[in-house]
């Protein structure tokens, strides 16, 4: 018989009976769906915008959502998009889903995020969009993207699946980029049981919000009483009541939350002992912490052995089949077969984290 000895989990939503209370009420309340986003998703839309400072925010129900919906604003048919190739498929799915040709491009060996001297590099006439994701949290170089963007003439798409509470410069990440794409997904700091959102910050905000309502909603627009009209093709990508009535709870907690993860990081940064691994950064929001090890098949089973879960993110994105080509992309391959990463929930107490760096460092120099 299989018995599951894993004691300490790599990831795990921080609730209370807070969350429960409110999820029981929608239930009891019988409203638990509208595409047209009113009801705690416009409340959850409001509380979130206000949080991350950006002039408009649109719910979705994943962070696939809205990369998908996010690149929609661009019409980048045919055209190229410069992405990192360690990150969750989706960042790619996205660029698939619009008709583009996704171009990866080497990352930067200390904060993992996009090199924007790489960027530099694969910029064509065809590229339309930048793609650049926020790594575990530790924020891209916005600043050199920013201004290559004036200078190429190309918009810049966020993935912030990882940042929700990260900040550049006490500027937060969601006030930045065009289009800012966040994930609630359960693992996320800020989590739901499914859920993303859509900051704008572009010249043209007013037009597209309306343009992302209703392409969350099957493309429909002018509600009025019991009619409307379809003017475009839209996808059912809507957030339900019950996400954002735990999204809303959890967006309370969220500043508190990820300061406790930055205590973890801190603690991990000056007590592992591998020189290889996550920088510490008082505003980043450690949505995950990764170290680098050597012999990684060997160190996953020593720490299932004490009971500690780990992970691999990520298998970088062109090695996968569906994606697979040959480019040579030297930091980004390295890091793929070395990168592991560790719990660093706010549920862990005192006590485990000290057996999390024990493990660590007792088993990296055996
Ligand atoms: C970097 C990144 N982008 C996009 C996504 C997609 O988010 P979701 O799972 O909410 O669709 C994730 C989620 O795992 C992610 O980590």
């Amino acid at each position: 018989m299989y018995i599951n000895i894993m004691k300490i989990k790599l990831f795990d939503p921080v609730i209370n009976e807070e969350e429960i209370s409110v999820v029981k009420n929608v239930l009891k309340s019988h409203f638990w769906a509208s595409g047209s986003g009113i009801g705690k998703v416009d409340k959850f839309e409001k509380n979130f915008l206000r949080f991350v400072n950006s002039k408009s925010c649109i719910a979705v129900n994943s962070g696939t959502a809205a990369l998908d919906l996010a690149l929609r604003l661009f019409n980048i048919k045919n055209k190229y998009v410069i992405l990192p190739s360690l990150s969750f498929v989706s960042t790619a799915h996205a660029v698939i889903y619009n008709n583009a040709k996704p171009i990866f491009v080497d990352i930067n060996e200390e904060t993992l995020c996009i090199d924007p001297a790489e960027v530099e590099e694969k910029i064509t006439e065809k590229t339309d969009l930048v793609l650049p994701v926020h790594f575990g949290g530790m924020t891209c170089d916005l600043d050199k993207l920013s201004k290559q963007s004036k200078k190429f003439n190309f918009s810049i798409i966020e993935d912030a699946a990882h940042a929700v509470g990260s900040s550049i410069k006490g500027k937060m990440i969601g006030s930045h980029g065009n289009a800012v794409c966040f994930s609630f997904h359960p693992v996320k700091n800020l989590a739901m049981p499914s859920g993303g959102a859509i900051c704008l910050n572009g010249h043209n905000w007013q037009k597209e919000t309306p343009i992302l309502q209703s392409l969350r909603w099957c493309g429909i627009s002018d509600r009025k009483d019991h009619t409307y009209d379809v003017k475009r093709l839209g996808w059912n990508y809507y957030m339900n009541e019950i996400s954002a009535a735990i999204g809303l709870v959890q967006l309370k907690k969220l500043k508190k939350l990820n300061k406790i993860r930055q205590k973890i990081a801190k603690r991990y940064n000056d007590e592992i002992k591998i020189s290889s691994k996550m920088l510490f950064n008082n505003e980043c929001s450690y949505h995950l912490y990764w170290i680098r090890v050597k012999n990684r098949k060997q160190f996953i089973k020593d720490m299932k052995k004490k009971g500690i879960e780990t992970g691999i993110h990520y298998k970088p994105i062109h090695k996968m089949t569906f994606y697979k080509n040959k480019i040579n992309l030297p930091i980004t391959e390295k890091i793929g077969n070395e990168i592991v990463t560790i719990p660093i929930h706010p549920n862990l107490n005192e006590s485990e984290i000290d057996f999390i760096i024990k493990s660590i460092n007792q088993i990296t120099t055996k």
